[in-house]
């Protein structure tokens, strides 16, 4: 993938598109590289991404059985949020990326993507959790890994949010096997 539909693509390395089974069941949503993503080429491998990892073990979830994506594909220079230039020139290749992955269920990761998937004027800190369905895709808004490094005192309320999670997995994921 060679985009240069936005100015982004002068400072990549690589671009980042996404990483799991290309059938998942459930699909999350980042905002966009980090430095170890945009060196890596795989989307939550930083610090940010070994906390999700150890977030997705919690309810048996893991690369092998979710798939991982973010709104834009390539780092945003400083890891300042994406421009809304930016994001609508990326837009395209997630929402292929939805219409072909089909998921079930949508997590997204922070403020930025459930502003972008569930609603415009999405409260992170009161809506968090909270389940919408919206064209036949459930979705829901976990914080992002970041914000959960920076304020501990918000994990608590994310555990609650990943057995809520696990639930809706067990309710509409047929085909998803959790580990553990
Ligand atoms: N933060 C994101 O939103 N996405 C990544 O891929 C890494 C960090």
């Amino acid at each position: 993938m060679a985009c240069t539909r936005c100015p982004l693509y002068e400072t990549r390395h690589h671009v980042v598109f996404g990483v799991g089974p290309e059938h998942s069941e459930v699909m999350f949503i980042g905002e966009g590289p980090g430095e170890q993503e945009d060196l890596k080429g795989e989307p939550f491998v930083g610090r940010a991404g070994q906390f999700l990892d150890e977030m997705l073990y919690i309810i048996g979830l893991s690369r092998k059985n979710c798939y991982i994506a973010n709104i834009v594909k390539c780092r945003p220079p400083g890891n300042r949020d994406p421009l809304n230039v930016e994001r609508d020139a990326c837009s395209d290749w997630l929402r292929s990326q939805i219409r072909l992955i089909s998921p079930k269920l949508i997590v997204c990761l922070g403020r930025i993507a459930a502003m972008e998937f569930i609603d415009p004027e999405f409260r992170i800190s009161r809506q968090h959790g909270s389940w919408v369905e919206i064209d036949g895709i459930w979705r829901t808004a976990l914080y992002h890994p970041s914000a959960l490094l920076r304020d501990p005192t918000k994990r608590p309320e994310t555990f609650r949010d990943l057995i809520s999670l696990k639930q809706m997995v067990l309710e509409h994921c047929p085909n998803t096997i959790l580990e553990g």
